[in-house]
């Protein structure tokens, strides 16, 4: 698929992919979103890719939500297929068995803020606003702004957030749990490229059994404590364990095939 809202880019084995619609400060038309999610299918087999950070184009925002003029003549039938549609973008994204790290460089307002939080890290330069204004335009957020939200900050606070449509500031964020780190807008993608180096050298089974075992915690239909003893014990039967124990046990550094 050739991508006409997006850039992406491989570097030191992991996918950049950025959001290029600069114009409208990265607004998520419809389009936009199926093309991330294809960037994000297309790196779970990849084995010379371990990770991706998703960041937008230029020094002013992340996204700035979905993109307003493309809905502003939805009736609801449309809406609830566009809330869909967004919802197994982000879901394809957190359940994504590579990790996935936003650089929120400027505004994530509305879907651009549940874009961020469909991510497993948010890293956020220090010109970073949050915020899910959906209320000022007589909406609800639709891309599980008020399930993540709550998942990250807490009902009380993700409630106030949602009701108020305040956007908050990248340490208020940071503060709340809803960043991981606050940079400058310079190191913003060194140091999310620091954390996938850093993961890039675990056992890659691991990190992506972690990933489906922290996704699980939110899934009514699924007993994560029973899940995790399942793949404890997986674990057990890979090649990296092995591994990673005799590189333990013989003091020197495990070198990871991901078998
Ligand atoms: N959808 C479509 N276009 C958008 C957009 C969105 N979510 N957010 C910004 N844009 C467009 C603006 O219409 C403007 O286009 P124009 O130059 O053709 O007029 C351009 O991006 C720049 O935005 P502007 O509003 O002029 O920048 P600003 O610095 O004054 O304000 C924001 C920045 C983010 C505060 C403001 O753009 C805003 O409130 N955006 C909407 C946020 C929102 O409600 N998101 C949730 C949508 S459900």
């Amino acid at each position: 698929m050739s991508y006409e809202n997006i850039t992406t880019k491989k570097e030191n084995g992991v996918l950049t992919i950025t959001i290029n619609r600069e114009d409208v400060l990265n607004a998520l038309n419809v389009a936009t979103l199926q093309e991330i999610m294809d960037a994000i299918n297309n790196i779970q087999e990849d084995k010379g890719i371990s990770g991706a950070i998703l960041t937008g184009a230029g020094a002013k925002a992340f996204a700035a939500g979905a993109d307003i003029a493309e809905f502003a003549d939805f009736d609801a039938e449309q809406g609830k297929t566009m809330s869909e549609a967004g919802h197994m973008v982000m879901n394809t994204i957190e359940t994504s068995k590579k990790p996935v790290i936003a650089a929120v460089n400027g505004f994530a307002l509305g879907g651009g803020c549940e874009l961020a939080m469909a991510c497993h890290i948010r890293i956020a330069s220090d010109n970073a606003r949050f915020g899910q204004p959906e209320v000022n335009l007589g909406l609800v957020p639709g891309y599980a702004g008020t399930q993540r939200l709550v998942q990250l900050v807490g009902k009380s606070k993700a409630i106030e957030l949602l009701i108020t449509g305040d956007a908050i500031k990248a340490d208020e964020a940071k503060s709340l749990g809803l960043v991981n780190h606050v940079v400058t807008q310079g190191e913003l993608m060194s140091k999310c490229h620091e954390i996938l180096n850093k993961v890039k050298t675990k056992a890659p089974q691991a990190v992506e059994r972690v990933l489906s075992l922290v996704n699980a915690y939110n899934d009514k239909n699924t007993d994560g404590f029973a899940e995790e003893s399942i793949e404890f014990g997986n674990s057990f039967a890979t090649k990296d364990f092995k591994e990673g124990v005799d590189a333990f046990l013989n003091k020197r550094k495990a070198s990871f095939t991901g078998e």
